[in-house]
């Protein structure tokens, strides 16, 4: 059921929502290339970015969008207005020359994040993959 996928993604980003830091921390960590396409942290060392309060803003911003798109609820509206901001990322970061291989590595990066901070087994697996699935394929489909 769509519900209990939604509540099963609820339930784990409540867990590491307000992680924002360690979570983009952790995605440049894994990916230089990620953190080179950012103006401000491009060739910065990542330990003393970490504490600056610039990243913390970037990172607010970054995956606050994961809250705003987890707070939606699965029906007519929540999906359009889902799709809206899937499509201003899409359109921003296109607009950047973000790589659709970055947006999937980045994807790779945030789902070991969850991996190793949340309750994690096999039905919360599956409820990510199928979400992220949603918001890649909408993504993508601006590609
Ligand atoms: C800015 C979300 C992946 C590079 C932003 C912003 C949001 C956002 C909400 C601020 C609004 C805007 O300027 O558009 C996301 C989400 C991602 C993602 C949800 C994955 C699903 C990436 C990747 C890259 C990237 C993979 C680079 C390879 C940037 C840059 C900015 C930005 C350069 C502008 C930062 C600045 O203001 O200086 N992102 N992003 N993003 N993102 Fe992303």
């Amino acid at each position: 059921f769509v519900e209990d996928q939604t509540e099963i993604i609820r339930a784990s980003w409540n867990q590491v929502k307000h992680n924002e830091v360690d979570i983009l921390y952790s995605i440049f960590a894994a990916n230089p290339d990620i953190q080179a396409r950012f103006p401000q942290f491009a060739g910065k060392d990542l330990k003393t970015l970490k504490s600056s309060s610039s990243f913390a803003s970037h990172a607010g911003r970054i995956v606050g969008f994961f809250s705003k798109i987890t707070e939606l609820n699965p029906n007519d509206s929540g999906v359009s207005a889902a799709k809206t901001l899937i499509n201003e990322v899409a359109a921003s970061h296109k607009g950047r020359g973000v790589s659709k291989a970055q947006f999937n590595a980045f994807r790779v990066s945030l789902t070991a994040y969850l991996a190793d901070h949340v309750t994690w087994n096999d039905n919360v697996a599956q409820a990510w993959e199928k979400g992220l699935d949603n918001v890649y394929f909408v993504l993508f489909s601006a590609f």
